[in-house]
């Protein structure tokens, strides 16, 4: 698979305790606690079904969340495991209670081939996440000792360093699942040998999250499509009116660079041409078309009609497509236009098409084209670092000297 990094397929798993980590952060209903969208779940169940009939037992390690202290139980991972009780009703699946992991090594006695344990958030322990090294080390320690091998498929937790994402893997033989390899393989092949025309639509509220991203793919793409708020950033970066949009006025030179590092490499750069303005944050109050400059007074809440048809032509001739981030506020139904009209041209694209990014996934969820697309990333700030180019610390801790 990767270079220097192992797969399931590479390690003998029969009879094994498997410590698999994986990043079970999923949306639960603030009322019931119950797992609203088990996405990240699902996308693991290959892994965990591999592992199952390959003869190991498991050991299930997620973080959900970022639990401020051990008693947050509203983050605890007890709902999580239910879902994953329904989605695999055949298999014997435990939960163990944070107040029952104090003595890790005796957390898996006792479990047979086939079976699972679910331990409770890994982040109850502030060892996990801690900034100190030696403490992250002792606690990966500990955790090594519930298991033999160790197996990580959080690709949408690879960019932190923490205990259980990298540590853990230098105390047991350890190797990529199979959700872990598909996310590196799909990123790596956009990267390095994309069928082109390549373009990246990006959006969302801020270009400062996403200004590195967009820096490193100016090199590598030949398209650029800009939307979400973070247009408006780059419009006044060119001397453009844009009323009382929202605009981060500490990056607009960066801003204003980024246009013209991608004029000098030839990528097509394009933002919004018009857009739908409202006087408020809200769709109750005043809406209406506007073109390129936005007046004092209202705020652009969506790409425009002559936008959406631009947009919509780059993409249907493009063969590859990158999506990060939702053209407009699509969350209020009359600004949803935009965003939707995208999910729609990139479900029709004869190519790859990767998306990326909550904002987006919930955007495709809310247009009912989630099938139609090739890969949806489990990873929000690790896709994009990973697209950045920066070395993830959970990936780099898997790699092996050959
Ligand atoms: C995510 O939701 O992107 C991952 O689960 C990582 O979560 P974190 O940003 O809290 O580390």
């Amino acid at each position: 698979m990767m270079k220097n990094i192992k797969g399931i397929e590479d390690l003998d798993v029969h009879n094994e305790k498997v410590l698999l980590r994986v990043d079970f952060n999923v949306p639960l209903d603030p009322a019931t606690g119950d797992v609203i969208d088990p996405g990240r779940m699902i996308k693991s169940l290959p892994t965990i079904e591999l592992l199952l009939k390959k003869g190991a037992s498991i050991i299930i390690i997620s973080h959900l969340g970022r639990p401020k202290n051990t008693k947050d139980l509203n983050l605890s991972l007890f709902k999580v495991t239910e879902k994953l009780k329904e989605l695999l009703p055949k298999v014997n699946i435990q939960f163990c209670p944070f107040d029952q992991m104090s003595k890790m090594s005796s957390i898996s006695e006792g479990l047979k081939p086939g079976e699972i344990i679910v331990l409770d958030n890994i982040r109850f322990f502030p060892e996990e996440t801690s900034e100190k090294e030696q403490e992250r080390k002792k606690f990966a320690q500990k955790l090594s000792t519930m298991g033999d091998i160790f197996v990580n498929d959080a690709f949408g937790a690879c960019h932190r360093e923490h205990a259980s994402v990298y540590e853990l893997a230098s105390f047991l033989p350890s190797c990529a699942g199979l959700l872990l390899q598909k996310e590196v393989n799909i990123l790596n092949r956009a990267l390095t040998s994309p069928e082109r025309p390549f373009t990246a639509i990006i959006g969302g509220s801020k270009v400062s999250s996403k200004i590195e991203v967009i820096d490193q793919l100016i090199k590598r793409v030949d398209h650029i499509i800009i939307g979400g708020a973070m247009a408006y950033t780059f419009l006044k970066s060119r001397g453009l009116r844009v009323g009382n949009s929202k605009v981060e006025n500490d990056i607009l030179s960066q801003a204003s660079q980024i246009i013209d590092k991608a004029q000098f490499n030839e990528c097509g750069f394009y933002l919004p041409e018009d857009h739908v303005i409202s006087m408020d944050f809200s769709e109750n109050g005043k809406i209406k078309p506007c073109g390129l400059e936005i007046p004092e007074g209202w705020m652009g809440m969506d790409i425009g009609q002559k936008t959406i048809k631009k947009y919509e032509k780059i993409i249907g001739d493009s063969k590859t497509i990158l999506w990060n981030g939702p053209m407009g506020v699509f969350e209020m139904d009359a600004f949803s236009e935009g965003t939707m009209s995208i999910a729609k041209s990139v479900s029709k694209v004869k190519g790859t098409t990767i998306v990326g990014g909550g904002d987006s996934m919930l955007a495709l969820k809310k247009s009912g084209l989630e099938n139609k697309i090739t890969h949806i990333s489990t990873g929000g700030g690790a896709t994009l670092e990973f697209l950045e180019g920066k070395q993830l610390p959970g990936l780099k801790a898997l790699i092996v000297e050959e």
